[in-house]
């Protein structure tokens, strides 16, 4: 949870772009960037579980007009209305998904990654982030 603010920031995530996350579990990435940054969120998510528990969540949020989770496969969803990709994937997948990206996205797109970079890609920018705690998305 501490990350994902610092990943925005990174991104300089402004009010109403687009701001995807490919694997977007229960909904944490999308949710602070509709609540915290104004974005308009898009989270991808193939478990229904983790699409109906982070649905539920901006729901009760009132986010529900800014965050939207698709349940899909990632590799089947369409990048092209992304300003900015947001993500926590590991090399492997982010590997498989770099075509994709290259394809799709349109220039001035700003990807931030945590943890995994991606093969042969340089980095613009590279911070070192120390977590306080495990927090959870409940939380305000
Ligand atoms: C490392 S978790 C990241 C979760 C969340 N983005 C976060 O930062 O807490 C990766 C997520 O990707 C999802 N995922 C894996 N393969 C996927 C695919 N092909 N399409 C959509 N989601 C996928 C998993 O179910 C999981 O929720």
């Amino acid at each position: 949870m501490d990350a994902i603010p610092v990943m925005l920031e990174l991104a300089s995530v402004k009010k109403d772009e687009v701001v995807f996350d490919l694997g977007s579990g229960d909904g944490r990435i999308p949710i602070v960037a509709a609540r915290d940054f104004h974005a308009l969120a898009r989270g991808v998510e193939i478990r229904k579980r983790l699409v109906e528990q982070s649905r539920a969540l901006a729901k009760d949020l009132e986010l529900s007009r800014r965050v939207k989770i698709i349940s899909e496969n990632f590799k089947k969803v369409d990048l092209r209305p992304a300003d900015v990709l947001a993500l926590y994937l590991s090399s492997y997948t982010l590997n498989l998904l770099a075509p994709k990206f290259i394809e799709q996205l349109r220039p001035g797109v700003r990807i931030v990654n945590f943890d995994f970079p991606i093969e042969g890609w340089k980095a613009k920018r590279e911070i070192e982030f120390k977590p306080k705690a495990t927090r959870s998305i409940c939380m305000s």
